[in-house]
């Protein structure tokens, strides 16, 4: 079924495809009715109750960071059976990304390519969105907050960025994710080296103070070693975790990706280097800590495969463009 409505939505331009398809979800999610029908598209999902991070989750699989970056439709995405959903990047101030186009769809691979660059409107756009939702839901299913800088900061400041978001988000999400791993903000991943992360890191727990989960998103691009010394890191601070991993500059994965000279490969083809991610991360860390795997999670299979490797609760992204409303039922092999 859904095989020819994404037919039509791949005709057009990704980006304004997701425009519309989000603003859709945002204004269907404001009315039960709205809700009702998205649930009824998507299909009922039984739960699969666990409990994370001391956050009560239906089932393990979420929507990953990038899709709803500025918590437009949050209550069609929990109609859509998605357990938690991680909104942002989240900036200080609102920016309009890298240049157009920025994201390439890859159907022969189940793949995307996305240099977008965190457009987004910026921590008040986000904060107020969250606010009214609180304030009308009595219950929401886990929200993460996934926090970033601004392109236009240094990166010698981009402490200041990552703390000012983290303030003024902090009673409104349920976990955070430093954002340290996206090939699309030049310099950003510099701060994966152990001294900047320490840097960046320490003064973030100082913020928290233990009150909400804080977690560092790596990219599946870091060498073996690299991941390991993230995690030592990650316990010697006492965050809560990883989250393994985010899009991979090896776009001649896909060969008609190849050709790009920008952009960050996601879905199908990076699933076996965040499988080991996964592992090395899982092997580092320190068992009261846990691992949000993403990347490529596209089938019944392949999330059973990555939750035997350790992680804690799967996110994806790509799968949700490729496979449609079910996904999720999909893969909780329903
Ligand atoms: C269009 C697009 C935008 C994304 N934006 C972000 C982002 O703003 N912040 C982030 O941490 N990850 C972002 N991601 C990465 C995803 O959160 C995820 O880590 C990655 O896509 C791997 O999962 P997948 O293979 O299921 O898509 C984005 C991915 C895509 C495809």
């Amino acid at each position: 079924m859904y095989v020819l409505q994404r037919n039509l939505l791949f005709m057009g331009d990704p980006e304004t495809m997701h425009n519309r398809v989000l603003y859709a979800l945002s204004v269907a999610g404001k009315s039960s009715f709205g809700r009702s029908l998205i649930s009824l598209i998507a299909g009922a999902c039984p739960a699969s109750p666990l409990r994370v991070m001391g956050l009560d989750f239906k089932h393990p699989i979420g929507l990953a960071a990038g899709f709803d970056k500025d918590a437009r439709a949050l209550p069609a995405l929990f109609a859509l059976n998605f357990s938690f959903v991680e909104i942002g990047t989240v900036t200080p101030r609102p920016q309009p990304g890298n240049p157009k186009p920025r994201i390439w769809r890859f159907p022969e691979a189940d793949a995307l390519v996305n240099a977008m660059g965190f457009p987004g409107e910026g921590m008040l756009a986000a904060r107020q969105r969250l606010e009214r939702l609180r304030n009308s839901s009595a219950s929401l299913p886990p929200v993460g907050i996934n926090i970033g800088k601004n392109a236009a900061t240094p990166l010698d400041d981009a402490l200041s960025d990552y703390k000012l978001v983290l303030t003024k988000l902090l009673e409104f999400g349920d976990y955070f994710v430093v954002n340290v791993s996206s090939p699309n903000t030049p310099g950003l991943r510099t701060l994966q080296e152990p001294d900047s992360l320490r840097k960046l890191l320490a003064p973030l727990l100082e913020i928290t103070q233990g009150r909400k989960p804080l977690l560092l998103k790596i990219a599946p691009d870091l060498a073996n070693d690299d991941i390991a010394t993230a995690a030592r890191v990650v316990n010697e601070l006492g965050l809560a975790g990883m989250v393994c991993a985010n899009t991979s500059i090896r776009r001649e994965l896909v060969p008609r990706a190849a050709t790009l000279d920008r952009g960050g490969l996601s879905g199908s083809p990076i699933f076996p280097r965040m499988l080991e991610c996964v592992r090395l991360a899982r092997q580092e860390l320190d068992s009261s800590r846990i691992v949000i795997a993403a990347g490529g999670i596209d089938s019944a299979e392949r999330a059973r495969q990555t939750l035997d490797a350790g992680a804690a609760l799967l996110q994806l992204y790509t799968a949700f463009i490729f496979q449609g409303p079910r996904v999720v039922k999909l893969l909780m092999g329903k």
